[in-house]
């Protein structure tokens, strides 16, 4: 064949980077590997009640009765959680999704034409660049800084507009700085984006999940915001604890027309798809109401690794613990002393593996990210590991 038949949405490079070989070879010679980028929960030993599935058993998945947005009874249980959070959202204005990076590609078939732009935070999850490209958007970055604590580089997001600019993801709490968007932010934000027909895209898949006490209480919520458009974004992933699942959702907000205007044709989208399976709508309810046992054992641990991992750096002068409100990552500042790729692969020959801050785009070096899910014990471990081998450098 002459050429190649693949789009460019897909990279052409597909080749594996030095870390995962060396994190092969490791696992490869058996030598054991304190993970502490485990983000799937289901293998971070949380005990899962045995009755927490029995509603996917439910006859009413025998029955196929197409719903472009999921069955109502769903929506309805999608509704409840909102409310939980203090946030009042009617059922018709929630649409069901496989996922929320499902979610995402959809919003991004409602909202942009191909080459429009969508803005992005900095740092933030490297998934974003692989789900806008998917669907042949481009990412504008714009700043997450930090002066003791993250805030929103207002000035960055007005440099990165454009009269492309189509959308700005909001991630609140962010993965990895773990910070809310705060309630002024959220009103600087959204009256930038409604003036300039932007929709604001607001992942909170984290929301429930808070290492400072009072953070997500006094977070921003999106759907009180009454001008624009916005979507929040959430799901069973991270909400429950099961990505296995998957079941994510959209709510929408804001000028009652746009919102009209949007789910008119978001409904289209959905429609096309149909992609949400039929058991897990009938079981959402259930699933959502049985959850309670698993967010608390979560924000339990992701609480005690958050100290942990504070009172273990603050033991070693040259490193700091960047402060976080939320979410399940927590970032340390360590010493340049050589490239942050040197250092992550050189802590795999230590038997301890964590995420390099070049893998969610800081704007210079040196930072590690870890995963507050692994089990305390295993944290401790491999935190300590992390840190003898900097005193040693
Ligand atoms: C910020 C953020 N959004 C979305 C997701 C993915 O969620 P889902 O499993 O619903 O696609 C992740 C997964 O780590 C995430 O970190």
């Amino acid at each position: 064949m002459v050429g190649r038949p693949f789009s460019s949405r897909v990279p052409s490079d597909l080749a594996s980077n030095r870390l995962a070989a060396a994190v092969a070879d490791a696992r490869g010679s058996g030598r054991p590997l304190v993970d502490l980028t485990l983000s799937n929960p289901t293998r971070a030993g949380f005990e899962y009640p045995d009755y927490l599935l029995s509603a996917l058993g439910d006859p009413r998945g025998l029955k196929y009765e197409p719903a472009p947005f999921g069955l109502v009874s769903a929506r309805q249980a999608v509704a409840r959680e909102y409310s939980r959070r203090g946030m009042t959202v009617s059922p018709d204005r929630i649409a069901l999704a496989a996922s929320t990076s499902e979610a995402y590609s959809l919003l991004f078939k409602l909202l942009a034409d191909p080459g429009d732009e969508v803005l992005a935070p900095r740092p933030s999850y490297p998934l974003f660049e692989h789900l806008a490209r998917l669907d042949a958007v481009s990412l504008r970055p714009y700043e997450l800084e930090y002066h003791d604590g993250w805030s929103i580089d207002i000035a960055s997001v007005e440099r990165a507009l454009s009269e492309r600019t189509r959308a700005m993801l909001l991630v609140s709490p962010n993965n990895p700085t773990g910070s809310f968007v705060t309630r002024p932010e959220l009103k600087r934000l959204s009256a930038i984006c409604a003036e300039r027909g932007i929709a604001i895209v607001a992942d909170e898949v984290f929301a429930d999940y808070q290492v400072r006490p009072g953070a997500c209480v006094d977070a921003g919520r999106v759907l009180d915001v009454s001008e624009g458009l916005v979507f929040s974004l959430g799901g069973l992933s991270k909400s429950v604890g099961l990505p296995q699942i998957k079941l994510g959702w959209m709510a929408v907000a804001g000028r009652d027309d746009l919102v009209r205007n949007a789910l008119a044709r978001l409904e289209l989208i959905c429609d096309t798809y149909l992609s949400v399976s039929t058991p897990v709508q009938a079981a959402a309810s259930e699933l959502l109401s049985r959850a309670v046992p698993v967010r608390k054992q979560i924000q339990t641990r992701i609480a005690a690794n958050y100290q942990t991992l504070a009172a273990q750096v603050e033991r070693v002068a040259s490193c700091a613990l960047l402060a976080a409100d939320g979410g399940w990552s927590a970032i340390i500042r360590v010493p340049s002393i050589g490239s942050e790729e040197d250092l992550v692969v050189h802590l795999v020959g230590d038997g301890v593996l964590v995420h390099p801050g070049y893998f969610f785009d800081f704007s210079h070096e040196s930072y590690l990210v870890v995963s507050l899910l692994p089990s305390e014990e295993q944290f401790a471990d491999g935190v300590s590991r992390v840190l003898r081998h900097i005193e040693s450098l």
